[in-house]
């Protein structure tokens, strides 16, 4: 792959972005790589994904200006809907997702980073949904999942001025869940995982699943989603040995995924 670098840490994998000569930006190639990229994981070993931006500047600084200049209307229907479908495809991986946000996060890089489970910044991180500032709405799921986030009260107002927001502002916002020195960012984010990775792999998936399921649900629906998910964890050798060692008042784990 020439944009998309993959590296493995223990439990945890990291995805980097790398076009580097364009901040980052989400052209064609790069969606499609990152499809591939995210295609390729195998969850047996990987807990939890770290998705970056290469470089010093930036997460990624948006879609591809230069592509999308010339696009007819039916050129951007196909390019927002294979960014959404590739966002989507993120979102609901099995395992949770957490962007390291080193950078500028800009249109489709903010969106590449609402579309994880968790953001953590660098103090260095700047966010915004420019698109208005040139002439189009946000095209992968920034109008939808900003709102969702933050509210819409305060998304409308970042959508609709695309004005930029700092990190500390961004944190405030609860658009991102910690902030750190640059040079921290990775290590803070690999930290995060590894306390994930030590938690029972199929309970932390099936929460991420109630979650993500039932957060678009009526209560009495959405608690159904957790009651399977929530089932589905018994008989795992993992719950077994958990429990067991609660009772006997030992340290559980290490978790098993079986
Ligand atoms: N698309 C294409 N190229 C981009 C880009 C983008 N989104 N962002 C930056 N680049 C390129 C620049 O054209 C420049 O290339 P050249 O060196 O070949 O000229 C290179 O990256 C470096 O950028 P700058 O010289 O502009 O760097 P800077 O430090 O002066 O500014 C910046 C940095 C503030 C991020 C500025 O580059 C910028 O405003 N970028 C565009 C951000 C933006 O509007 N993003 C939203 C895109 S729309 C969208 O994403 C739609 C959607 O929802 C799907």
């Amino acid at each position: 792959m020439e944009y998309i670098r993959f590296e493995k840490h223990d439990f945890a994998a990291v995805l980097t972005i790398d076009r580097q000569q364009a901040l980052n930006a989400l052209n064609s190639q790069v969606i499609e790589e990152l499809d591939k990229a995210i295609d390729g994981l195998n969850f047996d070993e990987i807990r939890v994904l770290i998705v970056t931006g290469a470089g010093e500047k930036a997460f990624a600084a948006g879609a591809d200006i230069g592509e999308m200049a010339s696009m007819t209307r039916e050129e951007a229907r196909a390019f927002g809907r294979r960014g959404n479908e590739v966002f989507r495809k993120l979102e609901t991986l099995p395992v949770p997702v957490i962007a390291a946000v080193n950078g500028y996060a800009l249109g489709g890089g903010c969106e590449l980073a609402l579309a994880c489970d968790i953001r953590i910044a660098s103090e260095n991180a700047v966010f915004a949904q420019p698109e208005v500032s040139l002439g189009i709405t946000a095209g992968f799921g920034g109008t939808q999942r900003l709102p969702r986030l933050i509210g819409p009260g305060k998304a409308k107002e970042l959508l609709y001025t695309a004005s930029r927001i700092k990190a500390g502002e961004a944190l405030s916002l609860g658009l991102v869940n910690a902030v750190y020195p640059r040079e921290e960012l990775l290590s803070q984010c690999l930290k995060l995982a590894e306390k994930i990775a030590a938690n029972a792999p199929i309970a932390v998936r099936a929460t991420k699943k109630a979650i993500n399921e039932g957060i678009g649900k009526e209560m009495n629906l959405a608690i159904e989603v957790e009651a399977v998910q929530f089932a589905g964890c018994f008989e795992t050798r993992d719950q077994l040995n958990a429990m067991t060692a609660f009772i006997e008042k030992r340290k559980a784990g290490p978790f098993m995924n079986k």
